[in-house]
């Protein structure tokens, strides 16, 4: 490792993690390999956090973003001029949606998303209390961390958003607590942070159920989840729940910044008014170069050559897991999965030989006896195999 760079890194760039990173001095992405200054490669088990989706550099990305850079780059803020690469994106996309969700606001993360959502919610009843779920993180500006599912973790930065409840995930009797004073209610399919913890379609349904009793919008977090990962293009698509407002990032973009809320026409209507641009702006938003490529990975994720095989090389990597006896549970679907220690000791042990024999894998915020499984949706069979040689190998190294 450079110790130049290494001094740099942590001299300059503002760290979020008290303990030590893993760094690796990064020297080049491809495919579903990452290579450090040094040579040594890595196979990327989890797409840079479920981002890279159809690989690093893929072709058909770097094609289109060399053509739309032919182009133009930026030219205004979001909505005021017409742009070609925002209007193929929403177009294609909202093909894949169901009739509520129809019209699309282009942001540039994930945060800005749940912001989003978050103001249509409180605009369309004009109520204060957000509800969300134990162990859930929804992003990190004020807004999205206002829904943050753990206390002790908010209460650092109080005051946040005011009315905020947090209900127990996947158990139906606290939905209860859902009332015609709730604005929104914001959560995940399958829960990333808690180690890809699956929702039973009884718990979605009353969620869905109590929602629209009460006149709450549904705000579904596919930011993770979404484009493709769990082998449909949304998870909310296996339960056959739609949300009210759906919050997207992270894979959308091809390896590209993007992200978006889509809702209804009527309720998109709500942001439009006589202040121009005041019921939402983004400078950068459905930036032309993230579209472009967005798009790109939205058709090949969409291509027989990947949604369809999605299922089965989860089931590859289930089947390898079998094999290690110190991996407890498996959770998740299609290729968003996580493999679940006996204890937090172990998973750190598992992790620190997983990065020093090549494979990336990653902690989940809420639930340190679990690793993160995410690699790109374009993975070959040979790869998950040697990637999985490497786990096992880290495992048993690791106890
Ligand atoms: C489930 C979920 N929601 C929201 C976010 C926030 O997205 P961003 O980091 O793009 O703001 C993340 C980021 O990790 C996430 O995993």
């Amino acid at each position: 490792m450079n110790s130049r760079n290494r001094h740099l890194f942590k001299r300059y760039i503002a760290q979020a993690s008290e303990f030590e990173p893993f760094i690796i001095d990064v020297a080049k992405g491809e495919g579903v390999y990452v290579w450090d200054k040094e040579g040594k490669k890595y196979i990327d088990f989890i797409s840079s956090i479920c981002v890279n989706n159809v690989g690093h550099r893929n072709p058909v990305v770097l094609k289109a973003l060399e053509e739309q850079m032919q182009k133009y780059l930026h030219i205004m803020v979001y909505g005021e001029f017409i742009q070609q690469p925002q209007l193929d994106l929403a177009e294609t996309l909202c093909q894949c949606l169901p009739p509520n969700l129809q019209k699309i606001f282009l942001l540039n993360s994930g945060s800005e998303a749940i912001e989003g959502a978050i103001k249509l919610a409180r605009l369309y009843n004009h109520r204060s209390e957000i509800i969300s779920f134990a162990n859930s993180y929804h992003g990190s500006t004020i807004g999205a961390m206002s829904a943050l599912g753990n206390e002790p973790i908010r209460q650092r930065f109080d005051p946040l958003l005011p009315d905020h409840r947090l209900l127990e995930y996947d158990n139906e009797e606290p939905l209860d607590a859902i009332s015609d004073k709730t604005c929104c209610v914001i959560a995940e399919v399958i829960q990333s942070g808690s180690g890809m913890k699956e929702a039973h379609a009884g718990f979605l349904r009353k969620l869905r159920q109590k929602c629209t009793e009460h006149g709450a919008l549904l705000i579904f977090d596919e930011i993770q989840s979404g484009f493709g990962r769990t082998g449909r293009l949304f998870a909310f698509e296996h339960e056959g729940i739609v949300p009210d407002i759906l919050c997207i990032a992270k894979g959308m973009g091809g390896g590209m910044p993007i992200g978006a809320f889509i809702s209804s026409e009527a309720l998109m209507e709500l942001l439009n008014n006589e202040h121009p641009l005041m019921g939402h702006a983004s400078t950068f938003g459905g930036h032309p170069m993230s579209c472009a490529a967005s798009l790109a990975a939205l058709k090949l994720i969409n291509s027989p050559e990947v949604l369809p095989k999605v299922e089965a090389k989860g089931e590859r990597i289930r089947r390898h897991l079998q094999e290690i006896p110190q991996v407890k549970e498996v959770h998740g679907k299609g290729l968003f999965l996580a493999a679940h220690f006996e204890n937090s000791r172990i998973t750190a042990k598992v992790q620190e030989r997983c990065m020093a024999n090549g494979f990336i894998s990653f902690w989940l915020l809420f639930n340190h006896q679990a690793l993160g499984l995410t690699p790109p949706l374009t993975i070959t069979e040979e790869e998950i195999d040697y990637g999985m040689e490497l786990f096992k190998k880290s495992v048993r190294e690791a106890v």
